[in-house]
């Protein structure tokens, strides 16, 4: 964006605005691409400078602008995608990463520490909690899962338990949670974490995964986040052919982010950044037409007698406390959810294999519809126990709508579920 650009601009136009502007590159209208490992210093006090700035933060003689050092440390794609991430989360600024995983990581292994405690929702994401539980707990870090994260009464009772076993350092929200769909309020997170720091304990930071909704549906920070991540990959790469990860916050927060991200050298590489400015551009769109796609899904679905019950957001019950922190918090329903089929995974198996248009895979947030078996898939490594007490059993199946025509994802749907 050019320093003059209009203020206040809504999230479509930064979507396309910010991030980029074409005086950097000789007036190419959109990003070029730096495919540049290193980069070359004009002397060597700019280069003693730009490292100084780089690695203290210290100011560069005359206000001249830093230079860049190694693709690792930042690069120009990385900046760009960085900017505009921001811009549309409400954050002070953004970090990006090899993928939502390595953003994940990266951010428990930042501002966790042996013997402290983990507050986190249940279901979780498969690949976060296979970490929590079987890796990260091996350095004494104690994960402690809560299943209703709109029930002040069970928050508190959680964070008691976690207290036992050490100082909370965390409190991790997938909203809504993958792939049941279960909507935790972030507010209530965040108050939880003052209560705690009005005791005199270190406050914990609040965490909260951002990917199901997306920038346009939901403004974590703008809730109460200390830190707000997005799987990229999902739908704001929105084309299924690539994976990144971004987590925006005050900068406070993000610089060490990108110190650990130096270290491990986890950063979204040039090319992937410049995929996802052009995916951003698009970001609105296709969030209100796979939404509107869904809805029209979720209620085909609901009336099919072969079908036991849909977990859509815009199904919750009036007047209960989930639909009013949904009312609250989201600008929509978004486009992946769950349902159950009569039957268990034979049943599954079946109609999924039936199918002709819809693909099954994992994953979630491309143009194209797909559908999982989590018990089988995304959660294969969660014993069946914790993993059935939140909802997701052998009959469960998870649906991300694509921006096909809604009718020739019905009429795929109808013939497969005869095979039930
Ligand atoms: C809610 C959620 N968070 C994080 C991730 C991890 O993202 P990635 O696959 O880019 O590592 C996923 C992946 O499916 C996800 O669904």
């Amino acid at each position: 964006m050019t320093k003059d650009a209009p203020k206040n601009l809504h999230l479509d136009t930064l979507t396309i605005a910010t991030g980029y502007d074409p005086a950097t590159a000789l007036g190419a209208a959109k990003p070029p691409l730096y495919l540049s490992s290193t980069f070359v210093y004009p002397n060597s006090q700019y280069a003693k400078d730009t490292h100084a700035n780089f690695f203290e933060g210290a100011p560069m003689p005359g206000g001249e602008r830093p230079g860049y050092i190694y693709a690792r440390l930042s690069n120009p794609n990385l900046d760009m995608v960085e900017a505009r991430l921001a811009a549309l989360d409400g954050g002070e600024t953004a970090a990006v990463f090899a993928s939502g995983m390595a953003a994940m990581t990266s951010i428990l292994q930042a501002f966790v520490r042996p013997g402290d405690s983990v507050l986190y929702g249940r279901p979780l994401y498969g690949g976060v909690d296979w970490f929590l539980n079987s890796h990260f707990c091996q350095f004494g870090v104690h994960p402690v899962g809560y299943t209703d994260g709109v029930d002040a009464n069970h928050m508190r009772a959680c964070v008691a338990e976690a207290q036992k076993l050490g100082p909370v350092a965390m409190i991790l929200v997938e909203t809504p949670a993958n792939p049941t769909a279960v909507i935790s309020d972030i507010r209530l997170a965040a108050t939880l974490a003052d209560e705690i720091a009005a005791t005199g304990a270190k406050r914990p930071l609040v965490v909260v995964d951002n990917t199901f909704l997306g920038p346009f549906l939901q403004s974590p920070l703008a809730e109460g986040a200390d830190l707000c991540m997005t799987a990229l990959t999902k739908y704001c790469g929105g084309h299924s052919d690539l994976l990144a990860g971004g987590v925006t916050g005050r900068n406070a927060l993000i610089a060490p982010l990108k110190t650990l991200r130096t270290m491990l050298g986890n950063y979204s590489d040039p090319h992937t950044c410049w995929m996802l400015m052009r995916s951003f551009e698009t970001l609105h769109l296709r969030t209100e037409r796979a939404a509107a796609n869904a809805k029209i899904l979720a209620e085909w679905l609901r009336a099919h007698p072969k079908v036991a019950s849909v977990t859509y957001f815009g199904f919750l019950p009036e007047g209960g406390p989930a639909r009013e922190v949904f009312e609250r918090q989201c600008r929509g329903a978004g486009s992946t959810f769950s349902f159950r089929i009569k039957g268990g995974e034979a049943e599954a198996f079946r109609m999924l294999d039936r199918l002709k248009l819809l693909k099954l895979a994992v994953s979630l947030g491309g143009a194209e519809t797909l559908i999982c078996h989590p018990a089988s898939t995304t959660h294969y490594q969660i014993e069946r126990a914790r993993r059935e007490a939140v909802g997701i059993d052998d009959a469960t199946l998870r649906l991300s709508i694509g921006l096909e025509h809604p009718d020739d994802l019905i009429n795929d749907f109808a013939q497969a579920l005869e095979a039930i």
